[in-house]
């Protein structure tokens, strides 16, 4: 293995056996080697897989349902074993498999951070070091003492995940348990997986949505049954992937040997890439359940994520949302106009300040933003003790989905113009869905679709 390389796969096959009656097992349990009869036909989940993963690297790796994604995971875990090839892993692996890998349901939460704190390779003593901050990532509380089993499989994610970034591992992989959970929970998750990643950590990651892909790998792989379609940039696997699954039935086979044909051994960034969008916010899409079409206001949303930088004589205090009317909410809807509004309390004297605001998505892509002035704007200072109000108004031209907003503070101490406060996450919102909706991606363009039969004929 190149010292580059953490995983290496060399035509990785797994075939399963898979039994027509329950009874087929019992009598090839009981069949003697010496009888010939095979009570099982085999069902390859895995096809004779090849790639690496450099050091550091994030991977994605998406495909449908059944294509084999979980079986590739479980075996660089080394929880299933492989039929043919090799796979070699170098580093330790904490791994975020579907619900229930690694967790006994009778256990408590606590027993279960040891059970698998120590399975991830670390003494007791180190887990007891990292306990408190496990609990407090999970957001568990007092649930920590009763047995899994009782917990709700958003509680069950939330936990697991807590260890599993905490062990500090070589490789990180997680198999779509970010799916579960609330909004701010994930862009939590978000968040860490993206420090560790800046940290050196290799992150495997197995989703279904384009959009958190894009973002968070720097490539991925298609698996389609059971083979490896492409491999290259998400960009390129995403808009292949997207082909396939569009495609009508006739057309599978022959587009999954020109896909194959096209990406596979070709390099990343090497082929034109088609346009995208689809499904690009499927991360934080809120569910219709709850929408009455009207803005409100929901005390039980908000940011767990907010960070705060280094202060220098600022504080922001009290971001939030409201309509024209002045009315505080944070689930939004679309088309309308709010205002994004913060004070700042300064602590001592500054010469032109500056507010920003700052859009961005669960994951983290920045969507947009502004300021109250620029580099030649009006000059304002304040004096210590002064308190200023900073209003952004924005039309909510945003598809439905959860959204998080950054505010900054910048002003010039001397000759430099620094940030006087800053928050990420300072304030999160939410944009409910139109009863009739044709929009994808991030933006609502209020695109008119048209179609218009021309009686021509070919
Ligand atoms: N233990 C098993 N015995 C028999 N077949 C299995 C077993 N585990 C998985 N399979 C089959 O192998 C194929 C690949 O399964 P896998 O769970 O890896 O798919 P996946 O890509 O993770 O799908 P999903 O997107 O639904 O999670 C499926 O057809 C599945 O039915
Ligand atoms: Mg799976």
């Amino acid at each position: 293995m190149s010292s580059d390389n953490v995983i290496v796969a060399t035509n990785l096959s797994k075939a399963f056996p898979v039994y027509e009656r329950p009874v087929h097992r019992l009598l090839q349990m009981f069949s003697s080697p010496s009888r010939k009869h095979i009570w099982y036909r085999k069902f390859e989940a895995l096809k004779s897989i090849s790639f690496e993963v450099a050091r550091g690297e994030t991977l994605g790796i998406v495909g449908r349902n059944g294509s084999g994604k979980s079986t590739l995971l479980q075996i660089i875990c080394g929880t299933l074993g492989e039929t043919f090839g090799s796979i070699a892993v170098r580093g330790r692996i904490a791994a975020l498999l579907e619900l229930g890998a690694g967790f006994n349901p009778e256990f408590t939460g606590r027993e279960n951070v040891y059970l698998n704190g120590t399975v991830l390779g670390l003494t007791r003593a180190e887990v007891a070091e990292r306990f408190e901050r496990i609990v407090e990532f999970s957001e568990i509380g007092g649930f920590i003492d009763q047995p899994v089993k009782s917990y709700s499989s958003g509680m069950f994610v939330r936990l697991a995940f807590a260890v599993a970034i905490n062990v500090t591992p070589d490789i990180l992989v997680v198999d779509e348990a970010l799916s579960v959970g609330d909004e701010a929970f994930q862009r939590k998750c978000f968040a860490r997986i993206q420090q560790l990643r800046d940290s050196g950590v290799t992150v495997l990651f197995v989703s279904h949505s384009a959009g958190v892909v894009m973002q968070l790998c720097d490539r991925a792989i298609l698996l389609d049954q059971g083979e490896l379609l492409a491999i290259g940039a998400p960009k390129l696997v995403i808009s292949r992937y997207h082909k396939l699954i569009y495609a009508p039935p006739y057309r599978q086979a022959e587009l999954r040997r020109e896909i194959q044909a096209e990406c596979i051994g070709i390099g990343s960034d090497s082929i034109a890439m088609p346009g995208l969008g689809e499904e690009g916010n499927d991360g934080g899409r809120s569910a219709p359940a709850d929408e009455q079409g009207l803005e409100s206001f929901d005390p039980e949303m908000f940011p767990k994520s907010t960070v705060r930088y280094d202060a220098q004589g600022a504080e922001i205090v009290d971001a939030r949302i409201e309509t024209r009317g002045g009315a505080r909410v944070n689930v939004l809807v679309q088309g309308k106009t709010y205002i994004y509004t913060y004070r700042v309390r300064f602590s001592r004297a500054a010469a032109s300040i500056r507010c920003g605001m700052l859009i961005k998505t669960v994951t983290g892509l920045e969507l947009g933003g502004g300021t109250t002035a620029g580099d030649h704007g009006s000059e304002i200072s304040v004096e210590e003790g002064d308190v200023v109000c900073a209003r952004f108004s924005f039309k909510c031209l945003l598809d439905a989905g959860t959204y998080f907003l950054n505010a900054g503070i910048l002003g010039r101490l001397g000759e430099d113009e620094v940030y006087l406060d800053r928050l990420l996450d300072a304030a999160m919102f939410r944009v409910l869905p139109k009863p009739s909706r044709l929009a994808t991606g991030f933006v609502d363009f209020e695109i008119g679709p048209k179609l218009i039969a021309t009686g021509e004929t070919e």
